[in-house]
């Protein structure tokens, strides 16, 4: 079945690194539950079109993680928190205006 078109990919970084690892990972620092909420919304709202959630390798800035970064937008966010989801999904993912406290 041909699943429906979507306006905009969000990658969430999904590595995990053992335990003590220097560089730390993002699910250690939360990401799945920033996925989760992503997930979450999406379904509660039926924002089917609106995105789509992707769990990813590591993206690069592991240092600032949780990191996600939106597509075809080329938006990238920082130290998110699962509570910072509902903003981004309105202002960013609804609105198309990129929250700027967290880019
Ligand atoms: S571990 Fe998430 S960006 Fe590298």
């Amino acid at each position: 079945m041909p699943r429906p078109p979507v306006r905009r990919h969000v990658f969430v970084c999904m590595n995990r690194r053992p335990p003590g690892h220097p560089k730390g990972s993002c699910v250690e620092r939360g990401a799945a539950e920033v996925l989760q909420r992503l997930q979450d919304i999406r379904i509660e709202r039926g924002l089917f079109e609106e995105y789509r959630p992707v769990a990813t390798g590591c993206l690069g800035p592991c240092d600032g993680g949780p990191t996600i970064a939106v597509f075809p937008d080329d938006t990238w966010y920082g130290g998110v928190r699962p509570e910072d989801v509902e903003e981004i999904v309105e202002t960013h993912l609804l609105g198309g205006r990129p929250v700027e406290r967290l880019t």
